[in-house]
């Protein structure tokens, strides 16, 4: 029987990573407490996703809409952000991970940026898994920068022919896969600008823990959950 054969492990597993403020605030500690106790669970959850051998994890880290948070909890996002990238290359590199980036690099402080392109520069030739951290990343805005440059390539008098596939090419990371499964932690029940091109066939799986709280465990009941499903892409 069909929905009886347990799919196998997910390609890519993309995580919206939420609830460090609420995790912060339960504890009576400012909100940036919640993001470097996020950070911890960042760390174990790269270790557990490459043990299952996810070729693909990617996690929604700052969306183009976070600007409009509080400037003091931007600029500790981007010291997180600066810390992490600068210290882990190197064990990411040894882990066998590769790590990208999606999303605009303007505005982050050019530091980042040059941090951002040196993690990459190191881990480009691991193989085991990829890590992708979306950075100043919208859904909206990936097929808005998609659009202007096909504009741009046409006003050129290139000669284009915009299909579903071709279309891909200007995404911001074409070659990666759809995301098998996207988990949304802290009991939010939305998809917030994330993936949103890549999304439509996407499987979810929504768990009420707050990030800092979310481990191998939890992130194993999601695994589990989705090679019980069966997908159908639209057939019967
Ligand atoms: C959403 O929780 C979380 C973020 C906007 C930031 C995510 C950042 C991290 C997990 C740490 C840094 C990551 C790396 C890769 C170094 P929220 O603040 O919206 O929580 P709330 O909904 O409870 O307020």
């Amino acid at each position: 029987m069909k929905n009886m054969i347990e799919r196998p492990t997910p390609a890519h597993v993309a995580i919206i990573m939420d609830g460090n403020g609420r995790w912060a605030q339960k504890r009576h500690l400012p909100r940036i407490m919640g993001h470097r106790a996020g950070v911890q669970t960042v760390e174990s959850i790269v270790r557990t996703a490459s043990n299952k051998g996810i070729s693909f994890l990617s996690l929604y880290a700052f969306s183009s809409e976070n600007w409009r948070r509080p400037k003091e909890e931007v600029s500790a996002l981007i010291s997180l952000f600066r810390l992490y990238f600068k210290s882990k290359a190197e064990e990411l590199k040894e882990n066998d991970v590769r790590i990208r980036f999606a999303g605009r690099r303007h505005p982050f402080p050019s530091d980042l940026i040059d941090i951002m392109d040196q993690a990459e520069e190191t881990t480009l030739s691991c193989k085991k898994m990829q890590l992708i951290l979306c950075l100043n990343y919208g859904g909206r805005q990936e097929i808005m920068d998609a659009l202007q440059r096909i504009i741009l390539e046409a006003a050129a008098g290139k000669e284009l022919n915009i299909s579903e596939d071709t279309f891909r090419d200007y995404l911001y990371l074409p070659d990666v896969p759809d995301p098998d499964l996207i988990i949304r932690t802290s009991g939010e029940l939305r998809l917030s600008n994330f993936w949103l091109w890549q999304s439509s066939y996407s499987e979810f799986y929504f768990s009420d823990i707050l990030w800092p709280d979310f481990n191998e465990e939890e992130f194993s009941r999601a695994i589990e959950s989705y090679t019980q499903r069966n997908r159908r892409y639209g057939t019967v």
